[in-house]
């Protein structure tokens, strides 16, 4: 890790918070806690809040096994149990979290949210998902094409589909340390102008050549009410054998999970021999791993 993190309390919001170099140091400390996963306890003695408003599995289950292979105790609280859904404050519950443990976790809708409980905080806080981010994905993903290339630098993803808080965050941090990110998606689905981030409408045009070709869900949490349209307008963007074919010799197929079989990609790719997804999301225990040791008490 670099010597200092850039911000006190270490908080890990966008991703992009530990500059290049703090990204990478977590991407080889991640691989190697993922080859002796019981080798040190940094959390002895700490508890760590995972806040969950939204639903989750991979982010949910990840976390608390880190907490606990690090020594450290997770506190899961949902959304709906807390004063937080009665009208407190993201700022009191910064405050008062703060008091009590050594690092601060949250999923939610909103950005602002998260940034709020953050200034509060004397502890670190880590974005487990918002509307806009999805940092832990995109560096558990890291750890992933890291193990699979051997390198990162260099690599081409292409990203299909809804240009959403994944492929966001993947633009923001794979681009921060030399991975050059392509998003297709449809007019009124796409991201907004990135760093170094190609955007196309042509899924074709975005897998020519790249190393991973990833995929998402196309109706995520909070999408249900256009859940139709969004179909009908993602339909072009399918992770198939023919796109994959269009990558580079050994393109490797990723999804962040959940998955809808037949729709954002097929059976075939999603349990072919040329995806990488399930070990996406193992990786996403070890990259955060990485990231409580590095953060929890750092500054
Ligand atoms: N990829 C991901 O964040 O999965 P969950 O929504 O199950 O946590």
């Amino acid at each position: 890790m670099p010597d200092s993190w850039p911000t006190a309390p270490a908080h890990f919001l966008t991703g992009t918070e530990p500059g290049a170099e703090g990204i990478l140091a977590l991407v080889d400390r991640a691989i190697e806690l993922k080859a002796a996963p019981l080798s040190v306890r940094p959390l002895e003695g700490a508890s760590i809040a995972l806040i969950f408003e939204k639903p989750s599995t991979r982010t949910r289950v990840s976390f608390e096994v880190a907490v606990t292979e690090l020594g450290g105790h997770a506190v899961v609280l949902r959304g709906d149990e807390m004063q937080l859904s009665r009208g407190e404050s993201p700022r009191d519950t910064g405050l008062v979290l703060s008091r009590h443990v050594e690092a601060i976790a949250i999923r939610t809708h909103s950005d602002e949210v998260v940034s709020a409980i953050a200034s509060a905080s004397s502890v670190p806080v880590i974005n487990m998902l918002t509307d806009g981010h999805h940092p832990c994905q995109a560096l558990g993903d890291l750890v992933t094409l890291k193990e699979t290339f051997g390198h990162l630098d260099g690599l081409k993803l292409a990203f299909v589909g809804d240009g959403n808080n994944v492929a966001r965050s993947l633009a923001l941090v794979a681009g921060l340390v030399g991975v050059q990110v392509t998003v297709a998606s449809p007019s009124g689905y796409q991201l907004e102008p990135l760093p170094g981030l190609v955007i196309t409408d042509d899924p074709a045009e975005a897998a020519m050549g790249a190393d991973a070709i990833y995929a998402d869900a196309w109706v995520s949490m909070g999408d249900e009410a256009t859940a139709a349209q969004r179909l009908s307008a993602l339909a072009p963007y399918c992770l198939d054998d023919a796109l994959l074919d269009l990558g580079a010799p050994g393109a490797v197929a990723l999804h962040c999970l959940p998955a809808h079989p037949g729709q954002e990609i097929t059976p075939e790719v999603l349990y072919g021999s040329r995806q990488r997804i399930w070990d996406q999301a193992e990786n996403r225990r070890h990259a955060q791993k990485a990231l409580l040791e590095a953060i929890v008490r750092a500054v």
